[in-house]
């Protein structure tokens, strides 16, 4: 096992950033530096004002306060950091493909490679290089074919370390990790590569958590474990229609499974539908990578679990229309939240984006309100779309700073995050305020219909007739 001082990660992302704040807080012995190209994200980073943080996580700006200057540090210098460390972690964005073969499934891997050339060109020590990004299977040996390339002596051992974290409880998963998976070659210097990696996460976690498998094994579990997870949310969603349906409840249904220790009774709440950069994505990978081996069953199998999301987001859209008279032309309709999930203000592939866009299609007034999201970042997110000009998303949608106020005049709520303040709204006020009969659809089912009815709201709560 070799002794590690410094290491780097190339990319301060939502992985990255949370990932490396924990490691320089969990070894004081350790000098942590965190790289990426985008100045403005370095910046944000190295803020004075830990409000300002480009990631909002629980918990995070206590601990980058604590290590940052010490044994963190946030930089654009990436070939200083890569010349200086002896473990380098890929930490970079790996999107669904948008061009060329494979796309709109594939995942493109041009940032990674971009980074292999870097610390190929760059490292003039034996290196170990981590995968921390989400790879399609066998992503390694394109790695380690360019870094074994460069031709200046430099031995380098590849590693894959998925990230398991979860957006909004980053730092507590990373912290109470169920495990961590490293994969690498069973050759005597992958074996130390692993252990050497193996030591960082065992000054904090129990060894019998730290699991050891081969790179492929490593790269696949990763997708496979976003698959069922997704599965899971996108087996309920379709109860959940089921329920509205008949005079079952969505939630009891939830219970009553989830009590089954076969089953377990996580990842059963049914919703708006999954968002989030990694569910689709990894699918998708899954599918591309499958249906490039001919296994078209394979591939047809997971595909459903996106199609039934994406069934899920219309459903909530066409019922909000239906609902309010098969018309909301010129309705004020205010959305409660437009992260993809509570605590976080990361917004990729949130379910909030595409219902706007299919009311903003019907020509509904939109109202946005999130405690943590951007007005900035909600147009940009509706732009990337490409349905209508920046100008008509402007005209036709808004972003406000106080909930309450917002509902003044409005035909309906919609509530698309499960933020935690909605739920002590004084909802009361916001029914006098809003024009009658007031509607709520509640896409995350955070409120009690008994009392909302009791108030005197026009209640549609998903899974529940
Ligand atoms: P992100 O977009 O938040 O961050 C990636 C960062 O990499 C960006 O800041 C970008 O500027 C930087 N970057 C890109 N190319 C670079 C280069 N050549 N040199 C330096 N910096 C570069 O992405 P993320 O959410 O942190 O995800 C990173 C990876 O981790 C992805 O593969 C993702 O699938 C995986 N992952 C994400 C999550 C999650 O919850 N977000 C969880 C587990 C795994
Ligand atoms: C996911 C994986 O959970 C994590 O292990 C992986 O490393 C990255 O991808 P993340 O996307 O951050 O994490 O959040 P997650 O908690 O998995 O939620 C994903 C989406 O599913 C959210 O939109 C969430 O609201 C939705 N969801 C989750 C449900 O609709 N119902 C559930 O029961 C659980």
């Amino acid at each position: 096992m070799k002794e590690v001082n410094k290491i780097c990660c190339i990319g301060a992302g939502y992985v990255g950033g949370p990932t490396m704040s924990v490691i320089a807080s969990q070894c004081p012995e350790i000098t942590v530096t965190v790289v990426d190209i985008n100045q403005t994200r370095i910046d944000q980073w190295n803020d004075e004002d830990l409000d300002n943080l480009p990631v909002y996580e629980p918990g995070l700006k206590e601990i980058v306060g604590e290590a940052r200057g010490k044994n963190l540090f946030f930089s654009t210098d990436v070939d200083k950091a890569i010349d200086e460390a002896e473990i380098i972690f890929i930490s970079v964005n790996t999107p669904t493909k948008t061009y060329g073969k494979g796309k709109g499934q594939a995942a493109d891997l041009k940032f990674v490679e971009l980074c292999a050339r870097n610390i190929a060109k760059v490292a003039k020590t034996d290196k170990i290089v981590v995968e921390k990004s989400t790879l399609p299977v066998r992503t390694a040996s394109a790695i380690k074919s360019i870094l074994e390339n460069t031709g200046n002596g430099v031995n380098f051992e590849i590693l894959s370390n998925p990230e398991f974290l979860a957006e909004g409880t980053a730092v507590e998963d990373l912290l109470k990790a169920d495990r961590v998976l490293i994969g690498g070659d069973d050759t005597p210097s992958g074996q130390e590569a692993k252990d050497t990696l193996s030591s960082i996460y065992e000054h904090w976690l129990p060894k019998e958590r730290i699991l050891q498998t081969n790179v492929w094994s490593s790269e696949l579990s990763k997708l496979v474990a976003n698959a069922f997870l997704a599965q899971r949310v996108s087996s309920i969603n379709a109860i959940s229609a089921l329920c509205e349906r008949t005079d079952a409840n969505v939630a009891e249904v939830s219970r009553a499974i989830g009590t089954d220790s076969r089953i377990g009774p996580k990842f059963l709440n049914a919703s708006v539908g999954f968002g989030g950069s990694c569910f689709q994505k990894d699918i998708l990978n899954l599918v591309y990578i499958s249906r490039s081996f001919g296994l078209t069953e394979v591939a047809d199998y997971w595909e459903q679990v996106i199609i039934m999301n994406d069934y899920q987001k219309r459903r909530f859209a066409e019922n909000i229309i239906s609902t309010l008279y098969n018309t909301v032309s010129g309705k004020k309709i205010v959305f409660f939240g437009w992260a993809f999930k509570k605590d976080t203000n990361d917004t990729r592939e949130s379910a909030a984006i595409n219902i706007a866009d299919a009311l903003l299609e019907e020509k509904a007034e939109i109202v946005v309100y999130d405690p943590k999201v951007s007005e900035k970042q909600i147009y940009a997110d509706l732009d990337y779309l490409g349905t209508r000009s920046p100008e008509e998303n402007k005209a036709l949608l808004t972003v406000v700073t106080d909930p309450i106020d917002a509902v003044k005049d409005a035909h309906a709520v919609a509530i698309l995050t499960e933020w935690d303040e909605f739920k002590s709204y004084p909802w009361d006020a916001i029914f006098e305020k809003m024009l009658k009969p007031a509607f709520v659809f509640d896409g995350r089912r955070i409120l009690d219909k008994e009392k909302m009815e009791s108030i005197g709201f026009q209640y549609y709560k998903i899974g529940q007739s």
